[in-house]
């Protein structure tokens, strides 16, 4: 749980993300401040093309603000070079999409040591220890093609994992499963959560939403509602 000593891992004051369309500009997010303690489970809500990946992405870091201040597991991010911004991505943060995004042609084991691809360390071990958290060490050989849409979506929670951030972020994890296999998934950020780990989760789903135990609002690029539940 949070306590009152303890500093926000995610910071972000008057974030704003501006993309041109064309001739026209897309205020995609306008001036979002918020903070998020170290061991908060956040979902973002609202409306399709409200802004919410956009937040997300700025957060983790694989896209920059066009004005605000964004501290991110208490760096400031405005100003990193490129590949200070890219090993604070790599170590600080873990990204879950809705579409899986696994490689087809390496097994299960192989997909969770992707990210590790260039560090130079051997993971072998941390890897199937992970699978062994998410419940697939016995698909560690397979490919993704065997396996089913919950299991892609947790060789993928356990590839995020692997280089050990304090934030996970998923962007409608449970969009493409189906209402089993997408409990189970929530599970899995509910039971990592508590041991820890800050969560951030992007969904239209009702029950995904409830599980979190704050739900931030965003409609038309601005923060509307921001509920601890
Ligand atoms: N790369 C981009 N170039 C131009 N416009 C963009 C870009 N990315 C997003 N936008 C626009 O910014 C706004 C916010 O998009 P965003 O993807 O963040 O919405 P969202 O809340 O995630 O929607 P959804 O629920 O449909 O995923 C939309 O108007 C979108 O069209
Ligand atoms: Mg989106």
């Amino acid at each position: 749980m949070a306590t009152t000593t303890e500093k926000p891992i995610i910071e972000a004051q008057n974030l704003s993300r501006e993309y041109a369309r064309g001739p026209e500009h897309v205020n995609a997010l306008s001036n979002v401040s918020f903070h998020v303690m170290p061991g908060e489970m956040t979902a973002i809500v609202g409306p399709s093309g409200a802004g919410k990946s956009t937040l997300l992405h700025l957060i983790g870091c694989m896209d920059l603000p066009t004005s605000g201040s964004l501290h991110i597991d208490g760096v400031d991010t405005a100003g990193l070079k490129d590949r200070q911004l890219t090993r604070l991505r790599r170590d600080s943060v873990g990204f879950v999409f809705q579409q899986f995004g696994l490689i087809p042609t390496l097994n299960v084991l192989e997909n969770v040591l992707m990210p590790t691809l260039f560090s130079g360390r051997q993971e072998a071990a941390r890897a199937l220890q992970l699978l062994e958290q998410v419940g697939l060490a016995h698909r560690a050989k397979h490919r993704p093609h065997e396996l089913s849409g919950g299991e892609m979506q947790r060789t993928a929670i356990a590839r995020a994992l692997i280089n050990s951030p304090r934030i996970l972020l998923a962007d409608e994890p449970t969009g493409n499963l189906d209402s089993a296999s997408g409990a189970e998934v929530l599970q899995l950020f509910k039971s990592l959560n508590s041991k820890g780990l800050t969560v951030v989760l992007v969904t239209h789903n009702e029950s995904a939403a409830a599980t979190a135990s704050r739900r931030m609002t965003i409609a038309d690029g601005q923060l509307v509602a921001d509920i601890r539940q």
